[in-house]
């Protein structure tokens, strides 16, 4: 689907489609366990959020050099354009990169190349939002922080991601704490499987701006009512929310519901080259299975353009909307 939108919640790893992970593996001379793409994505087949996170990170093994780090960028960027993506927040995590022996300069320098030309190549205007890996410790949060010191100038925000349960996001009070009088902004996945309080606690305590998923909250009528109040943004992955098994099948995701209860919904793909699909596919899926009408799935991308870091540019998010506004649906 081609209306304008902005992609506020994705991993750039998980745009790493079987494709280019055998070309880049054949590159580097890394062997995968698997005989073909086709063997491969016989293994998509997730239970949670675990039983994926196993596969994006063994996948990742072929993924070294800035070259391939700008290949997998470029290669998102062009499918993302074709389906209407004007703007993307994009994550990436340095964790699972130098945690293999890729330097951290490796993988933003490689993003950089990609996303600097963007905006000439595919009509897309980038940010990159640097997550830390929940599962490891604060320490390594803050060891990250650190050794992006010199590639700020390329990151306008942190987040949280992997596995969340039993990770509450206090665990990482410091190192947010350091990211704000660094100036970054802040993002946290919370409330996709873990509990409402989770992402409560994202917001008192890490100070967050979105809640990355915040599916959870439907089970809280009080924190509900105040994200509604506060408008905190939502970054919703219908998609995801199936793949890993959140919801049993897309006609019971509570997007419809959410949004008449006055929440600031966007809808984003995750980690699309293993969800089945890029965040067009999801605006059209939500249409076919939640009966969403044209008007809703406009509001979804004027609240994504809404959602997103661009008070430093105010004229361009204006633009955006009005991009949204004069989009003729076919
Ligand atoms: N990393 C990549 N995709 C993720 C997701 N859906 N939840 C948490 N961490 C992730
Ligand atoms: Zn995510």
């Amino acid at each position: 689907m081609h209306l304008p939108k902005a992609e506020l919640h994705l991993h750039i790893e998980g745009t790493l489609e079987p494709e280019l992970a055998f070309a880049l593996a054949a590159r580097n001379g890394v062997d995968l366990p698997y005989a073909d793409t086709e063997e491969l994505r016989t293994a998509y087949l997730f239970d949670d959020l675990q039983s994926f996170l196993d596969l994006y990170y063994a996948l990742m093994a072929v993924l070294r050099t800035e070259e391939d780090f700008a290949e997998l960028a470029d290669a998102y960027l062009a499918r993302a354009a074709a389906q209407g993506v004007r703007h993307a927040e994009i994550f990436f995590d340095p964790q699972a990169h130098t945690d293999r022996g890729v330097p951290i300069g490796t993988v933003i320098e490689g993003l950089g190349r990609a996303l600097d030309r963007s905006e000439e190549t595919h009509g897309i205007s980038t940010q990159l939002i640097m997550c830390f890996l929940r599962d490891k410790s604060a320490e390594s949060a803050l060891e990250t922080l650190e050794a992006a010191k010199p590639y700020l100038h390329r990151i306008s925000a942190v987040g949280l991601d992997s596995a969340e349960v039993g990770h509450p996001p206090a665990k990482f009070r410091e190192v947010y704490a350091a990211a704000t009088a660094l100036g970054l902004r802040k993002v946290a996945h919370a409330g996709e499987e873990g509990p409402p309080e989770y992402i409560r606690e994202a917001l008192d305590v890490l100070g967050v701006e979105r809640i990355d998923h915040g599916l959870r909250c439907m089970e809280d009528a009080e924190l509900v009512d105040r994200l509604v109040s506060e408008r905190i943004p939502l970054t919703l992955c219908p998609l995801s929310n199936v793949r890993l098994r959140a919801i049993d099948v897309l006609e019971q995701h509570p997007l419809r519901s959410m949004m008449d209860a006055g929440l600031l919904c966007t809808v984003n793909s995750d980690d699309p080259a293993y969800f089945g699909g890029y965040v067009g596919d999801t605006f059209h899926a939500v249409h076919e299975a939640l009966g969403l009408d044209q008007e809703q799935l406009r509001t979804l991308a004027r609240n994504s353009f809404e959602a997103a870091f661009l008070d430093h540019d105010e004229e361009r998010r204006a633009r955006y909307l009005s991009e949204v506004e004069a989009y003729a649906f076919d």
